[in-house]
């Protein structure tokens, strides 16, 4: 039989675990977005199963708030189909920037998690058994189904584009996550 303590331990325990889920779900969603002067295109023919990922250039402006304000920039990212062949809705497919929150060293998409380093699963603390993305320089890792961190020195998971549109032919790429019209 559970004593009082200890069912009230659980459901705090419980309580705090549902309030941090709705916490990390909450900053994602509150991660601000700006439009791109123009959309990136991707073919949807490149992109027809789960986890096929196509690397592509977006071009940006600084903000006026930025070290180097209203400056054109170059951005490189990848988008990845996150969810199953068959579903086109823009929230299956998830773009990251390829540089490293961290130092700026460009990350690395693996799609096979079994070829990852043991270093590297150590550093994770748990198997992984979907794709991710590694960062060669000090092993941050990141999933690719949000780009949330998963371990090493990187002080936040990766910045994001945001897929606006998928049309017949194409996935479309229209918003980058501001943060990164500051710092790169
Ligand atoms: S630059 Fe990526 S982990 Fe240090």
């Amino acid at each position: 039989m559970i004593g009082r303590r200890t069912f009230l331990g659980q459901t705090l325990v419980i309580g705090a675990l549902g309030l941090a889920r709705r916490l990390w779900a909450q900053g994602a969603a509150f991660l601000r977005f700006r439009p791109l002067p123009a959309p990136v295109a991707v073919p949807l023919a490149d992109m027809l199963a789960q986890w096929r990922s196509r690397q592509f250039v977006a071009d940006a402006v600084t903000l006026d708030t930025a070290a180097t304000p209203n400056q054109p920039i170059r951005i490189t990212g990848m988008v990845v189909r996150t969810g199953a062949a068959g579903d086109n809705t823009p929230d299956r497919f998830q773009a990251v920037c390829l540089r490293c929150p961290h130092e700026g060293c460009e990350i690395e998409f693996v799609s096979d998690p079994a070829r990852l380093p043991p270093e590297v699963v150590t550093e994770i603390g748990h198997p992984v058994t979907e794709p991710v993305y590694v960062c060669p320089c000090h092993n941050s890792t990141f999933t690719a189904e949000t780009g949330e961190r998963l371990a090493g020195p990187a002080p936040r998971g990766l910045y994001r584009f945001r897929v606006t549109k998928v049309s017949e032919t194409a996935v479309e790429i229209g918003e980058v996550e501001e943060d990164l019209l500051l710092f790169v």
